[in-house]
């Protein structure tokens, strides 16, 4: 008895949900100027520098003025809070209480990038029924208001919640270091993407590189396998050299950037923001987060 009158509860909470959200599309179809840039950082192989990455360049784009917000949706290893050096209270799950708002689980990490952590629980939440699902699309929203840059850390490989990220996603970043294993795994990704895109926004970040030439070499390599099967090639958007302050600025838990401004990898990480904000935006029709959300939801 109980039971179904809580099921019929659900399901007129949902028809009304529906009937706002239809009315909030429409909407949101008159937004298209939200120009909000969304950017992915996803990688085939685990462990390559996605984290750091993700963590760095947020604030190396903050410091270069622009309003940063890291979302981490790593659901195996959530681990941008441990990076930012600061404690996160809530993660984007938590959205899915009605007594949460967004404003709850935006976190202040260093030099003023806003974050949303730890979202172990993610995959449940995505995987839930429609109606937490436009609850999340809903609150999640309003980040566009927040940020001019939105940089999402995926997780690693090609299950299928990675690739919805990704796809989602104006712009991608795949990180690779040298190794042959991790450049497999980065082919795997660029091919998997291909399959099921025809968008051309992956950009190559190359890591833990002895020297420049290396960067080449390794993008070489991949592009050589690219362009034999699957008739494509990717652009590398730049490089972070092997540097021992990365490790120890993990070890403080302290962002690199912070901890050593003036290290190699800090300098690759200036570059590399400097590169974003002045090159084109990888894709010519934009439609920021919301669209983001739209994709990534299924609208
Ligand atoms: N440029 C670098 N120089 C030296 N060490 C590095 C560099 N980049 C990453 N590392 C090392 O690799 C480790 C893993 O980096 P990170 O956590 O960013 O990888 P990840 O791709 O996010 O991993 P996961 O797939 O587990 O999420 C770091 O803790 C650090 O020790
Ligand atoms: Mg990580």
């Amino acid at each position: 008895m109980f039971d179904q009158a809580s099921k019929l509860r659900d399901l007129v909470e949902e028809r009304a949900d529906e009937e706002a959200q239809a009315r909030q599309i429409g909407e949101l179809r008159f937004d298209m100027a939200e120009t909000t840039r969304v950017i992915a950082i996803t990688s085939g192989k685990g462990g390559v520098g996605k984290t750091n990455l993700a963590v760095n360049l947020a604030i190396g784009l903050q410091l270069a003025g622009q309003r940063v917000m890291l979302i981490d949706a790593d659901i195996g290893m959530a681990n941008v809070n441990l990076l930012m050096g600061s404690v996160a209270n809530r993660s984007l799950v938590d959205l899915l209480s009605d007594d949460v708002q967004l404003e709850d689980v935006i976190e202040d990490g260093a030099a003023g990038v806003k974050y949303i952590s730890g979202v172990a629980g993610i995959e449940a939440a995505l995987n839930v029924n429609r109606l937490a699902q436009r609850k999340l699309h809903k609150k999640l929203g309003r980040c566009s208001e927040m940020a001019d840059i939105i940089i999402i850390d995926t997780g690693a490989g090609l299950n299928r919640n990675v690739i919805e990220f990704v796809l989602a996603a104006e712009e991608v970043l795949l990180i690779t270091t040298p190794e042959p294993t991790a450049l497999a795994d980065a082919y795997a990704v660029i091919k998997a993407y291909s399959t099921y895109t025809e968008r051309r926004n992956i950009k190559l970040v190359v890591n833990r590189i002895r020297d420049e030439e290396e960067c080449y070499e390794v993008t070489d390599k991949i592009n050589q396998t690219t362009k034999n099967f699957l008739g494509m090639t990717v652009d590398c958007l730049g490089y972070i050299y092997e540097d021992k302050t990365v490790r120890e600025a993990v070890q403080m838990q302290e962002p690199f950037l912070i901890v050593n401004p003036e290290s190699a990898a800090s300098r690759c990480i200036t570059e590399l923001a400097k590169s974003l904000l002045s090159g084109k935006r990888m894709e010519s029709v934009s439609r920021g987060w919301r669209g983001f959300l739209d994709r990534l939801f299924g609208y």
